[in-house]
């Protein structure tokens, strides 16, 4: 394998490349920033929750089926995005495996399209379709230099000494960088008790509607000829999502199957808990639908 020079790994790929790669490497890390500085991005009790985001595409996503095993370690599944982010930004950035970086970069691009941006239409209206493209192109460009040779090889050569603490390297500095995320969280700017959820006109009797309670977590709201009523979507087994099935009427849990009953001030009926769903209390004030 050609020593690795930073320098190199720049002058021996087409400008076009360049620009490719200066862009992803750039918004890669930024999307493991964002995330890393996301309170909410690994709080269970959070709407913005990795674990509430994978339990919304499960209804659209062409993959639900490989969703659905991940909603239980949904966590551990937030830190592994953040960290592959930041690598994948970081090695596309420093010319470390750069193809394999490239291929990384692909693969998420295209998972976050089967979920994320699978029901945005026309597809050129979310941006993954785009990046996973502009991956591929960059995988292709560096693979050969104008020249026709490969300049960079697509597996790091695990026998060179020094290449194995380059990767170690982009690992640590990965790790790292979500660290420092965490340092610098955003606070998360939750609607605040009083604020409306809906317009009492726009939700008649028999309606229901998700929203984002006061504390930032996910909530669901029912309108039944008694009145308005609210509970928590966060699941009182393991902390999943749960949604609800108006064709048989109550809230289920992707995760283990728990049931509750809407009607029944949210009691469980089935699966691994007993205990109900949390109350969220609302009111009609006026015109609006609030939580009080
Ligand atoms: S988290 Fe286990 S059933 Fe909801």
């Amino acid at each position: 394998m050609a020593n690795y020079s930073f320098a190199k790994s720049w002058q021996n790929i087409p400008v076009g490349a360049r620009l490719i790669r200066l862009f992803l490497g750039v918004t890669f890390i930024y999307g493991g920033w964002n995330k890393a500085t996301d309170p909410g991005f690994l709080n269970p009790q959070s709407a913005s929750y990795i674990g509430a985001q994978i339990t919304s595409y499960l209804d659209t996503s062409p993959i639900s089926f490989a969703l659905k095993p991940m909603i239980e370690h949904a966590t551990v599944f937030g830190w592994s995005i953040i960290i592959t982010e930041f690598a994948i930004g970081i090695a596309t950035l420093a010319g470390i495996a750069l193809e394999l970086a490239a291929l990384g970069g692909f693969f998420l691009s295209i998972t976050l399209w089967l979920t994320a941006t699978w029901t945005v239409k026309p597809y050129f209206l979310g941006s993954d379709t785009a990046y996973a493209v502009l991956w591929l192109a960059l995988f292709f460009l560096v693979r050969q230099n104008t020249k026709g040779r490969r300049v960079i090889a697509l597996l790091p050569d695990l026998r060179d000494r020094r290449e194995v603490i380059r990767i170690l390297g982009v690992a640590a500095a990965s790790v790292a960088a979500v660290f420092v995320g965490k340092r610098f969280e955003t606070s998360n700017p939750t609607p605040e008790t009083g604020t409306s959820i809906v317009k009492e006109a726009e939700f008649p009797i028999g309606s229901s509607k998700e929203f984002v309670a006061a504390d930032g977590s996910p909530a669901v709201l029912f309108r039944t000829k008694s009145g308005v009523f609210a509970y928590s979507r966060i699941c009182t087994h393991q902390g999943c999502s749960v949604s609800y099935e108006a064709a048989s009427n109550v809230l289920i849990c992707p995760c283990h199957n728990a049931r509750f009953d809407p009607t029944k001030d949210g009691a469980a009926i089935s699966g691994p808990t007993k205990i109900a769903l949390p109350k969220i209390r609302v009111a009609i004030k006026g015109i609006n639908i609030v939580q009080i």
